[in-house]
């Protein structure tokens, strides 16, 4: 079900910031390293990238923000209208 969802936005990469977790990747998108040399991921599923540096698969997230109790709750601003 949740793959229907992010293939319905196949056009529009989202990237949402989970609150004490990582950036998760919706949409087309290829991540490469310094290189230029792709990482493999699961085509059509959204990606988890590290924003706590605690991952042991960086770039990606492999949940040690968990152990690390990292915290970071940014939120965007509401625009009111
Ligand atoms: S955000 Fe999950 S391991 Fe860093």
């Amino acid at each position: 079900m949740r793959a229907g969802r992010y293939r319905a936005l196949v056009d529009e990469v989202v990237i949402t910031v989970r609150a004490n977790g990582p950036y998760k990747v919706a949409g087309p998108v290829r991540v490469v390293d310094a290189e230029g040399r792709e990482f493999v991921v699961d085509e059509g599923r959204p990606i988890a990238l590290c924003r706590c540096g605690q991952s042991r698969t960086k770039p990606f997230c492999d949940k040690s923000h968990r152990e690390a109790c990292f915290v970071a709750d940014d939120v965007a601003e509401r625009v009111s209208g």
